[in-house]
């Protein structure tokens, strides 16, 4: 069962941030398929190969290749679209990197949503805006219970904390300009690890499995005995659509909300590993963790109760499935069939299930 109804995205004007990354294609193609009138506002594909040109969606949308800093250059995309919703996903999201590039990661991460918000602001027809951060958000004690949404924020790492003060950002911005009851209702959510065919960053740890398994080669694991709480690509981004929905229909449901797997989808990197190995075959893991590596937190949960209670929402694909569903994929990749179609059918699959 869909948590949120396709139909309602039909003729809808929605502006998406972040359009060309992994999440964001999942994202467009479900809008695309149900009818809403879509411009995305991204950096160009980053990755070689890129989900975006495999999903064959450049064409069903309006996409502006703009930076997310740059608010005369986004202020003029917004305007354009004239969005009713809006969901921002633009981001550098990589922990790794933000130790290489603390200042271009808190420009982008922080900078950007002042910037989206500054264009909803200025706006007179924008009903509903998502912001979509991360389960890092939050002040990490290393402990075994997940994080609730009024727990500290205050990550640890830049990407962590750019994400945290992102929240912040919505916070003040909500308390100082969309309090009255005909302003656009402001929710942000903060998702787990998200895990799905068609992801090719680096420094994650799906996208070193296949491509390792490309080569033929060992997977390398860095840290196999970090938990963090995995979840296909389909979960977070469906949710997000139930959030922009439900608070667009009625904005008592706009909140802070976490978008977490179950308890037992908890696992650890190594398992995680383990698991692609098994539904793959030939292939194994190697651990060989590095002395020099900057910290990462060790234990993450998330406590999705609020999700759960106000929209009787539930995770829908359990690790294994997820599993089988990426090494599905891949392999349809690998073998030079259609991606389009397989994105299609594991999304239909996802949202009739
Ligand atoms: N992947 C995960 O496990 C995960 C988990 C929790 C939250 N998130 C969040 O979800 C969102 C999407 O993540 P993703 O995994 O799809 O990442 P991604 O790297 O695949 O996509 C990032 C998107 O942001 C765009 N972007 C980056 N810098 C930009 C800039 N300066 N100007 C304009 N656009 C810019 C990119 O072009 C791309 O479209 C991010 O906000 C990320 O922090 C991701």
């Amino acid at each position: 069962m869909a948590f949120f109804d396709p139909e309602f995205y039909r003729g809808k004007k929605v502006f998406l941030t972040g359009h060309t990354g992994f999440k964001g294609t999942w994202m467009s193609r479900i809008l695309i398929g149900a009818g809403a009138v879509l411009t995305g506002y991204s950096l160009a594909p980053a990755t070689d190969p890129d989900l975006f040109s495999m999903a064959d969606i450049e064409d069903k949308m309006t996409s502006v290749i703009g930076d997310i800093r740059d608010l005369s250059s986004l202020k003029a995309a917004f305007d354009k679209a004239d969005p009713e919703i809006v969901i921002h996903m633009a981001a550098q999201p990589i922990v790794r990197d933000s130790y290489k590039d603390p200042v271009y990661t808190y420009d982008t991460n922080v900078m950007g949503t002042v910037n989206i918000l500054e264009c909803v602001r200025l706006s007179k027809n924008v009903k509903s805006f998502l912001n979509v951060t991360t389960d890092k958000v939050y002040k990490n004690n290393e402990w075994e219970w997940g994080y609730r949404e009024d727990e500290p924020l205050d990550g640890f790492d830049p990407y962590s904390n750019s994400k945290s003060c992102s929240e912040l950002v919505t916070h003040s911005y909500k308390a100082s300009f969309f309090s009255s009851e005909d302003a656009p209702a402001i929710s942000t959510a903060r998702a787990g690890n998200v895990i799905g065919g068609g992801d090719f960053a680096n420094d994650r740890i799906i996208p070193d499995c296949v491509r390792a398994a490309r080569k033929g080669e060992d997977i390398i694991v860095r840290n196999p005995y970090s938990t963090r709480p995995y979840q296909h690509v389909l979960e977070p981004v469906c949710a997000y659509l139930m959030i922009a929905q439900r608070q667009y229909e009625d904005r008592k449901y706009a909140s802070w909300y976490n978008v977490g797997p179950d308890d037992c989808d908890n696992v650890t990197t190594g398992d995680l590993v383990d698991m692609f190995c098994g539904k793959w075959g030939g292939i194994k893991r190697v651990d060989r963790s590095d002395p020099n590596a900057p910290h990462e937190a060790s234990f993450l949960k998330l406590d999705s109760s609020r999700l759960k209670k106000t929209f009787g929402w539930a995770p829908t694909w359990h690790i294994d499935t997820t599993m089988s569903k990426i090494v599905e994929w891949n392999k349809v990749w690998f073998s030079g069939g259609s991606v389009p179609e397989i994105m299609d059918r594991q999304i239909k699959e996802f949202i009739t299930r």
